[in-house]
C-alpha cells in the first residue's frame, strides 16, 4: 500500500532528522567544497540552488524515497493524462493543455482538447492584436488607450502580476488598470483616472457570478450607458468565462466573448483567455512566449529524473521544514521589482490548492499541509521584515528570486541588486558567531566588558534555510517558467499529503454568509434577530 510505504519513509526522516538535527548548513558547506555543484541545477539559463538547506546527501535520498512511496510519478502521469484529479469536482486539472505548443493531442477525460484550446487561443489573440494596432475601435472611432480588467482571485492575480512583470513589453499607447475589490473605492479610483471614450472593460470570471467581479462590471456598464450611451456598451465590453449563457445575458457581444474550460482551475487560468488583458499588453507573440516558459517547465516536470526534478525537489524542501522541523511559514522574495506581485500570486496558488485538513478520503489529514505564503520585493523588505528573518525566534525558510541581467533598468543598480540578494542568504545561512562578534567589538575599540555585553544583540544564530532561483532576464518566457515551477511544486506536495490540490471549498461558507447579511445590512439593520450577538452588534453599530 503507498501509503503505508509513505509511513515508513516518514518515519526513516523523523529519525534522520534526529541524527542531522544540530549539524549547521555551514559545516555542511565546510565538509563538502562541492556542495554548490552537489545541490543545484541548471536548466538552460535557469538555475536553482538549493545548496543552502539543512540538507545532506541522506536527506536528499531519504526525501526522493518519500516521493517515490507517495506514487508521485504515477500521479503526475495521471496529471497530465487528463484523469479526473479533482476529484471532488469530478475534473481533471488540464492548465497545462493551455500552454501545450507542441502540436501533440492532450486529454481531458479521453477526449482531445487541443483543437478547441487552439483555436479559443487563436481567437483570443487575434482580438488582443486588433484592439492593440487599434483595428477594432472604441465607439468614437479613436483607438483604445485604456483596458480594465474585472475578475478576482485567479481572474485578476495572474494577469495582474504578469502585467506589472512584463511592463517593459507592454504597448506604450496602453495602460493596463486591475480592478478586483467590492470596495467601491477600487473602481471608483480607477473610472477616475481613465479616458473613458477609449477604455476596453474585460470582464473575467470563471462561472461569471462572483460577487466582486459582477457588482464592479455592472458598476461600469452604468457608468459608459450613462456617459457615452447604451449604444456604446457593445464597443467598450468583452468577456471570458466558462459560462458563455451568462455572459450573453450581460449583454457582451458573442464575437468579443473568450472560453475556456472547467478543467482549468482559476489560480491556473492565466495561461487561458483569462490572460487576454495580459495578452493585449504584450502581445501575441509574447503571449505565446509567456506560454512556452510554462510548456518548458512541463517538459522538465514530466522528464528529468526525480532527483533532478525542480518542482520535486521544491515541494519535498517544503515537507520537509513543515512536517519535519515544523517551520510553518514560507517567504518569497523576489529581488526584482517588476514581480511586485508574484508572491501574492504564488499565495493563492499555494494556499488555497493546498490549505486543506481531510485527505482524499475525507479523513483528516496526518500531516502539515500548506505552509503560510509572504514574500514582498527585496530590497525593500530587507528594511522592513528580516530583522525577524535574522534574529528572531521563528525561522521562515526563504526563496529569493532574482535575474542575472536587468530588463530596461541601470546595470549598476542592478548589481547592488544582485549584492544585496546573494548577501542575504549568505547572512541567513552562516549567520555570525557571538565569539566573532566580541572580537570585532574589541576592534572597534570597545572595551571587552562592553563588548561581551552587547555582543548577543548584534550575534546571529543563521542555519537559516534558502532557495534560490537565478533567471537570465524577466523575459515573458521566464516568468511563465517561474509560474509554472510553483504550480507543479504545489502538485507535487498535494501528492505527498494525499490531499486535493484543485478544489478550494473553504472559501464558500464567508460567501454565502455575505449574501445572508447583505440585504440585512442594506435594510438598515432592522432585523439582525437570530445571528450571533457579535455579528448584531457589530451591524447594529
Ligand atoms: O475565491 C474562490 C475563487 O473561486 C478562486 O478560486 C477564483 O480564482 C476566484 O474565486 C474567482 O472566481 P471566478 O473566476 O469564477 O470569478
Amino acid at each position: 500500500m503507498a501509503r503505508d510505504e509513505v509511513a515508513e519513509a516518514l518515519s526513516a526522516l523523523e529519525a534522520h532528522k534526529r541524527e542531522i538535527g544540530a549539524v549547521k548548513i555551514s559545516k555542511f558547506f565546510q565538509d563538502d567544497p562541492e556542495r554548490f555543484a552537489r545541490f543545484h541545477i541548471a536548466l538552460d539559463d535557469l538555475i536553482f540552488d538549493f545548496s543552502k538547506h539543512r540538507l545532506t546527501e541522506k536527506t536528499f535520498a531519504l526525501l526522493l524515497d518519500l516521493a517515490r512511496s507517495a506514487r508521485v510519478e504515477a500521479r503526475r502521469a495521471a496529471l497530465f493524462a487528463g484523469e479526473a484529479v479533482n476529484a471532488t469536482e469530478r475534473r481533471p486539472a488540464l492548465h497545462m493543455a493551455l500552454r501545450n505548443l507542441s502540436g501533440k493531442p492532450m486529454f481531458a477525460e479521453g477526449v482531445d482538447v487541443m483543437p478547441d484550446v487552439v483555436a479559443e487561443r487563436g481567437k483570443m489573440e487575434a482580438f488582443a492584436e486588433a484592439i492593440r494596432s487599434g483595428s477594432i475601435k472604441a465607439a468614437n472611432g479613436e483607438r483604445f488607450t485604456d483596458i480594465v480588467n474585472f475578475g478576482i482571485g485567479g481572474s485578476d492575480l495572474g494577469p495582474k502580476m504578469a502585467a506589472q512583470a512584463l511592463a517593459p513589453f507592454v504597448a506604450d499607447h496602453l495602460t493596463l488598470h486591475f480592478v478586483a475589490n467590492v470596495d467601491g473605492a477600487d473602481i471608483g479610483d480607477t473610472l477616475k483616472r481613465l479616458p473613458l471614450s477609449t477604455t476596453l472593460f474585460v470582464i473575467c470570471s470563471k462561472t461569471f457570478t462572483t460577487l466582486e467581479t459582477m457588482t464592479n462590471a455592472r458598476t461600469a456598464r452604468d457608468r459608459v450607458a450613462r456617459t457615452l450611451g447604451e449604444k456604446a456598451v457593445a464597443d467598450h465590453f468583452c468577456a471570458v468565462s466558462t459560462h458563455l449563457d451568462k455572459i450573453a445575458e450581460f449583454g457582451v457581444r458573442s464575437d468579443r466573448v473568450f472560453g475556456f474550460w472547467d478543467w482549468v482551475g482559476g489560480r491556473y487560468s492565466i495561461w487561458s483567455s483569462i490572460g487576454l488583458s495580459l495578452a493585449i499588453g504584450i502581445g501575441a507573440r509574447q503571449f505565446q512566449e509567456f506560454l512556452r516558459g510554462g510548456e518548458d517547465i512541463d517538459t522538465h516536470f514530466l522528464e528529468a529524473p526525480l532527483e533532478r526534478n525542480i518542482p520535486v525537489i521544491m515541494a519535498l524542501l517544503g515537507v520537509w521544514y513543515r512536517d519535519f522541523w515544523g517551520f510553518s511559514t514560507l517567504a518569497i522574495i523576489p529581488y526584482d521589482e517588476r514581480l511586485g506581485r508574484f508572491p501574492a500570486y504564488i499565495q493563492q496558488l499555494d494556499m488555497e490548492s493546498n490549505g486543506k485538513s481531510v485527505d482524499l478520503s475525507g479523513a483528516p489529514v496526518t500531516m502539515a499541509t500548506a505552509p503560510i505564503i509572504f514574500g514582498e520585493p527585496g530590497t525593500n523588505c530587507q528594511h522592513a521584515f528580516f530583522q525577524l528573518f535574522h534574529q528572531g525566534q521563528t525561522i521562515v525558510p526563504v526563496d529569493f528570486l532574482i535575474a542575472a541581467e536587468p530588463t530596461c533598468a541601470d546595470p549598476a543598480h542592478h548589481q547592488l541588486l544582485l549584492a544585496n540578494c546573494l548577501a542575504q542568504s549568505q547572512a541567513l545561512m552562516q549567520g555570525r558567531a557571538l565569539d566573532e562578534v566580541v572580537l570585532r567589538l574589541q576592534a572597534e575599540g570597545l572595551s571587552s566588558e562592553a563588548a561581551v555585553a552587547l555582543a548577543p544583540h548584534k550575534a546571529f544564530a543563521g542555519d537559516r534555510p534558502s532557495s534560490t532561483l537565478l533567471y537570465k532576464q524577466l523575459t515573458p518566457r521566464a516568468l511563465g517558467r517561474l509560474i509554472a515551477l510553483y504550480e507543479h511544486k504545489v502538485f507535487v506536495q498535494g501528492v505527498i499529503w494525499n490531499i486535493n490540490s484543485f478544489d478550494q471549498w473553504g472559501v464558500e461558507l464567508g460567501k454565502e454568509l455575505a449574501i445572508e447579511l447583505a440585504p440585512i445590512i442594506a435594510d438598515g439593520a432592522r432585523s439582525t434577530r437570530g445571528l450571533d450577538p457579535s455579528t448584531a452588534g457589530l451591524i447594529e453599530a
